[in-house]
């Protein structure tokens, strides 16, 4: 089928990608030059694992174009996804203005034929309606009095950074929302090859299950899911947090807890809040909406305030471990919100530079797929000392406070990242290091719910501060 695109950020890129993986002809629209040449010029704006993988080969079987030319995409496609951001307005709801500058465009080059117009951004409820009709008064304004037919459809994305490419030809079930019928058709068609697990880890598995909905409940799913998936992390850390206080290990807890099948063990890993592009602006869009509508959705607030206090838990920690914190040096070890992502939209990393700075700390940090010339300096502050290497990170640091779970920093060489600091604390904020080996480098390492392990005084040069009263 001939699918147009329009974003190339880590969804759009992604599903752009995928589509031409299974064998349709794509193309995807960026209205970033910058990003379209670099497409063009065979390289990724983002880091995704395994993408490049399925890129080149797509663009060598010229099934994957990239442009900035909406009008010649849209006349080449019978599928038009839209892919753009709705990031958070200060107010807490989505800005909408990319998804509606683009139905506008898709109005202004909509050409006859039978279209099927996909919102994939994830866009409040009521949206799907909103996006018909900006695209049914962007064509009565022209001045062709061409007869558009077109539908619209919800498809909301559920892929996580760090495994789209994985998640999106395993995906657990895909969402279709229209009170079309042809349009649904058009999209299981789209993605049989999905469906039918053709390019599944496990193909032996029975057909992905589809969920056909009215517009409204698709776009209310996404929401639900991200607010459902927030919430249970804000759920753990709170335990987490008692865990501190009566001694018990919440790792332990949570193995305890997650085997029960009506709990289940994803999103029960304590740490030091939750971040992103996603879960952030899409908890605080729903309750938003439900404002709008009369409704004050106590939960979901009480979540996101507990995750706003869960983001500043390492200050109150290395308060604990190293006192005053002016004139301390202290190393983040990961920026992004999570592993395998170059994304740091909304992390929690953010928060603590800027409280660290605050409180008079040095701040440095390293992360390894965090990379200043390409993200552009807007989103590091500039007092941070950004560092090459882990070890170079942990010289003359009084503490380091992991922030992202990278798999490799389970392996560094914690006895050298010791050695090169003032005193050998690790704040774990993610409880991913084995507390045993960061005893045996010499580390006093101090978790999320979990007792500390290590001597204080073996790891301090001068005699060790108090242990402030915890609140
Ligand atoms: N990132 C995720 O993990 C994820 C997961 C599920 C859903 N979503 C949702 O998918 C949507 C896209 O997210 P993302 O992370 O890919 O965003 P992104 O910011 O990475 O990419 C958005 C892209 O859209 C382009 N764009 C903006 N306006 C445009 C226009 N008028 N014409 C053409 N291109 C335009 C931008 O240049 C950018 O490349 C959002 O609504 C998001 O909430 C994201």
């Amino acid at each position: 089928m001939k699918v147009c695109v329009v974003g190339t950020g880590y969804v759009g890129l992604v599903t752009g990608a995928c589509l031409a993986h299974v064998g349709h002809h794509v193309i995807c629209v960026d209205n970033n030059e910058v990003k379209v040449a670099l497409m063009q010029s065979g390289r990724l704006p983002i880091y995704e694992p395994g993408l490049l993988e399925i890129v080149q080969p797509a663009v060598r079987a010229g099934r994957l174009q990239f442009t900035t030319d909406l009008g010649t995409a849209i006349a080449q496609s019978t599928i038009i996804f839209i892919a753009v951001g709705t990031p958070a307005l200060p107010t807490g709801e989505s800005d909408t203005r990319y998804v509606e500058a683009v139905a506008q465009g898709i109005g202004a080059h909509l050409t006859t034929g039978y279209k099927v117009i996909v919102n994939k951004s994830t866009v409040p409820i009521g949206s799907g309606n909103w996006v018909q009709r900006i695209i049914i008064d962007a064509i009565a304004a022209r001045p062709d009095l061409v007869t558009a037919n077109f539908d619209v459809v919800s498809n909301p994305e559920f892929l996580r950074e760090g495994s789209a490419i994985y998640d999106t030809f395993n995906p657990d079930r895909i969402v279709l929302g229209s009170n079309s019928d042809r349009a649904i058709c058009q999209m299981q068609e789209l993605y049989t090859p999905i469906i039918d697990r053709q390019f599944a880890e496990d193909a032996s598995l029975p057909p992905v299950p589809i969920v056909v909905t009215d517009l409204s409940s698709a776009e209310m799913i996404k929401y639900a899911a991200n607010a459902f998936l927030a919430t249970k992390i804000s759920f753990i850390n709170e335990i987490a947090n008692i865990c501190d206080r009566v001694g018990a290990d919440v790792t332990q807890v949570a193995q305890g807890i997650g085997l029960d099948s009506r709990i289940g063990s994803k999103f029960l890993q304590a740490g030091i809040g939750w971040g992103g592009s996603c879960f952030p602006k899409d908890v605080s869009a729903l309750i938003h909406t439900a404002k709008d509508y009369g409704y004050e959705a106590q939960l979901l607030q009480a979540a996101v305030k507990a995750n706003q206090r869960q983001r500043l838990l390492a200050v109150e920690k290395l308060q604990q471990v190293l006192g005053i914190l002016k004139g301390k040096t202290i190393g983040l070890l990961g920026l992004t919100f999570k592993p395998d992502t170059d994304d740091i939209r909304d992390t929690p990393a953010l928060d603590l530079m800027v409280y660290l700075n605050r409180l008079g700390a040095k701040v440095k940090a390293y992360d390894p797929m965090y990379v200043k010339e390409t993200h552009g300096a807007q989103e590091i502050p500039d007092h941070v000392i950004l560092s090459a290497t882990p070890y170079q990170l942990a010289e003359d640091c009084d503490a380091i406070v992991l922030v992202t779970d990278w798999r490799n920093f389970r392996q560094l060489n914690f006895a050298m990242l010791a050695e090169r600091m003032t005193t050998a604390v690790m704040i774990d904020g993610r409880n991913c290091l084995d507390p045993e080996t960061m005893a045996a480098a010499g580390f006093y390492c101090v978790g999320i719910g979990r007792p500390s392990v290590g001597n204080l005084l073996d790891v301090t040069r001068q005699s060790p501060p108090a242990i402030a009263q915890v609140a």
